[in-house]
């Protein structure tokens, strides 16, 4: 197990409200234009509460919320019971559980999860979650830049570094954007994000075009 993971079991209790006083409407504002074109099923990746999860499910959408901490995991089935949402315990890089259902998906968020992945871990992640991606997917992912917390180690995201990742992978980049922190803590330790979204490239050569 990951130290991030266990620092997030260790802190949970503390967590668990700090993740849910947060506007998934808000944090979305960023890429809400991406958001609109109909996805049906979603998986968050590092869900953490379930609170983005619960607000796509509230969309209508059918959503995998994965998250390996047991104690976020059972807040988050407690906080926002929806048919259209199922949990499942599992961890990337290599998301095992997630990869012998055989699914694949219209809609794949990795929510501020990114800078806990260490440098070979990001080179496992990238093709896992092209794999996991459907013909005409989106990859969403925001990237924290900033100080973390010494009991949840953060490495720098370099989002060239990310997006050249993708593209080895057969994605292309669609989408890029920095942001503000929302919560109050963040922002005093001038904690910033750079979100990214990627579609896959039918084509063998990948090509970046940012808009
Ligand atoms: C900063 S929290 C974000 C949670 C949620 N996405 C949100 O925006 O509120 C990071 C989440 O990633 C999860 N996580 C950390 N390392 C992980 C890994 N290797 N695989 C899957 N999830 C992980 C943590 O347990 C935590 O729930």
């Amino acid at each position: 197990m990951s130290r991030a993971i266990q620092g997030y079991e260790k802190a949970s209790a503390g967590l668990i409200p700090r993740f849910e006083a947060v506007s998934s409407a808000e944090l979305y504002t960023p890429v809400d234009h991406l958001l609109s074109q109909g996805a049906k099923r979603v998986i968050d990746i590092g869900a953490g509460t379930g609170r983005d999860a619960a607000w796509f499910a509230d969309r209508g959408q059918k959503v995998l919320a994965v998250e390996p901490v047991s104690q976020l995991r059972e807040a988050g089935i407690k906080l926002h019971p929806s048919p259209n949402i199922q949990w499942l315990d599992d961890t990337l890089p290599t998301l095992p559980h997630v990869l012998e259902r055989e699914e694949k998906f219209d809609l794949l968020v990795l929510g501020a999860i990114w800078h806990h992945l260490d440098e070979d871990e990001r080179r496992l992640t990238m093709p896992v979650l092209r794999r996991l991606t459907s013909a005409d997917g989106l990859l969403i992912m925001s990237l924290r830049h900033g100080p973390g917390t010494s009991d949840r180690p953060c490495f720098e995201s370099d989002p060239e570094q990310v997006i050249d990742l993708a593209l080895e992978q057969g994605f292309r980049s669609i989408f890029r954007k920095s942001a503000d922190s929302i919560q109050a803590r963040n922002k005093t330790a001038e904690v910033t994000w750079t979100w990214l979204a990627f579609a896959p490239t039918a084509q063998d050569r990948p090509r970046k075009n940012i808009i």
